[in-house]
């Protein structure tokens, strides 16, 4: 049995303006954001709101520390709405915030709370990448267990996912390149998902075909390129989005998650680095059936045979992003052990939607091939 639904309604709006004009944004609303996306959109548009910026509560990827921070902060405001404004670490968080019981965060992610929803949620993803304002999936670095872990539950889809393109247009580069390729991802793990199903391959193969052309625009045209392309590539991290939020990801994001959580290396780089070795490991142990049909969607974009996709899109990729081994990022030899059996104990979850199973043995062989 294959299911798909799209939950939030997917709003597409030009400017930050009509956005605060048509959903009446201030008191009564408690906004999710940073301070520079603040600033910079909507300082001068909002009066009223609750505002909580995130750095105060802490730096990098989303963690418990950080949403009990907030909650300290906002637990006695009287707020009706939730509305995250940001990439991974502000929507991961702040829909934990439209659930009526938010702490402690750790009880919640060990299902002793149950997630009621409470409040309206409206995601404004200012990243191109993590597909978030589609999911009910929020990801948190737990700092006392040391790893990340994902709560998936109805409760937190968002009401309405706001798709404005100007809030893209100053990404920097190096963030515009990680949540891309973070969307990259989404769109080829779902597609090879044992979840997918014509609905959500649709969505995976839309998102892979606008985000590589998009990158092969940017190779030859540079930076300046890039402007023009926003809109297209915010509605394909939302494309891949919906796909993944449907038919799951699987090895690449399990694979990375000790990564990002013990060196602290951004979600999207820290998939990037773990992306290749992975599809090729796939190929490599069953070599027929779907990845033959992905394989030939890559090489028809990539203008490349079949048997050389990967490389190839290690070649593209590495002009938006140079991927590196694992010991450039400080990781170990003796730690790839306890990333395996970190990924084999804790990531059930995506890896059941591998394309085929990878045995402990063979995850640690694409750890040491990376290193
Ligand atoms: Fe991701």
């Amino acid at each position: 049995m294959k299911q798909f639904s799209v939950v939030p309604e997917i709003v597409l709006i030009e400017t930050c303006a009509d956005f605060v004009t048509n959903y009446a944004v201030g008191a009564g609303d408690l906004i999710i954001t940073s301070e520079r996306t603040y600033k910079t959109y909507f300082a001068d548009l909002v009066r009223g709101a609750t505002v909580v910026f995130i750095r105060k509560y802490g730096q990098g990827e989303p963690s418990d520390e950080m949403v009990e921070g907030i909650y300290e902060d906002i637990k006695d405001s009287n707020y009706q709405r939730v509305v995250a404004i940001g990439g991974g670490t502000v929507v991961d968080m702040a829909k934990l915030f439209a659930l009526e019981t938010v702490s402690p965060v750790l009880d919640l992610f060990d299902h002793k709370i149950l997630p009621v929803k409470t409040k309206e949620l409206l995601i404004l993803p200012t990243t191109c990448g993590t597909g978030s304002e589609v999911t009910n999936i929020s990801i948190l670095e737990l700092k006392t267990r040391h790893t990340k872990m994902g709560l998936a539950v109805p409760e937190l889809f968002a009401d309405k996912a706001v798709l404005i393109p100007e809030l893209l247009a100053d990404l920097p580069q190096k963030f515009f390149a990680t949540s891309s390729i973070d969307a990259l991802i989404h769109a080829m793990e779902s597609y090879l998902s044992p979840k997918a199903s014509p609905f959500t391959e649709i969505f995976s193969v839309q998102a892979i075909e606008n985000i590589l052309y998009g990158y092969q625009i940017i190779a030859t045209g540079g930076e300046a390129a890039r402007k023009a392309l926003l809109k297209d590539f915010l509605i394909a991290s939302t494309y891949a989005g919906i796909a993944f939020g449907n038919a799951g990801c699987g090895a690449v994001h399990a694979m990375s998650y000790p990564l990002g959580a013990v060196y602290h290396v951004p979600h999207g780089e820290a998939n990037y680095a773990m992306f290749t070795g992975v599809f090729k490991t796939y190929l490599r142990l069953k070599p027929t059936g779907k990845i033959q049909d992905l394989n030939n969607i890559l090489a028809k974009i990539l203008n490349c045979p079949g048997e050389a996709v990967y490389d190839g899109l290690e070649k593209l990729l590495n002009q938006i992003l140079q991927k590196k081994p694992l010991h450039e990022y400080g990781v170990k030899q003796e730690e790839l052990m306890s990333f395996t059996a970190s990924v084999m104990e804790k990531q059930g979850r995506l890896m059941a939607n591998n394309y085929t199973e990878l045995s402990k043995e063979m995850v640690y062989k694409i750890y040491q091939e990376l290193y």
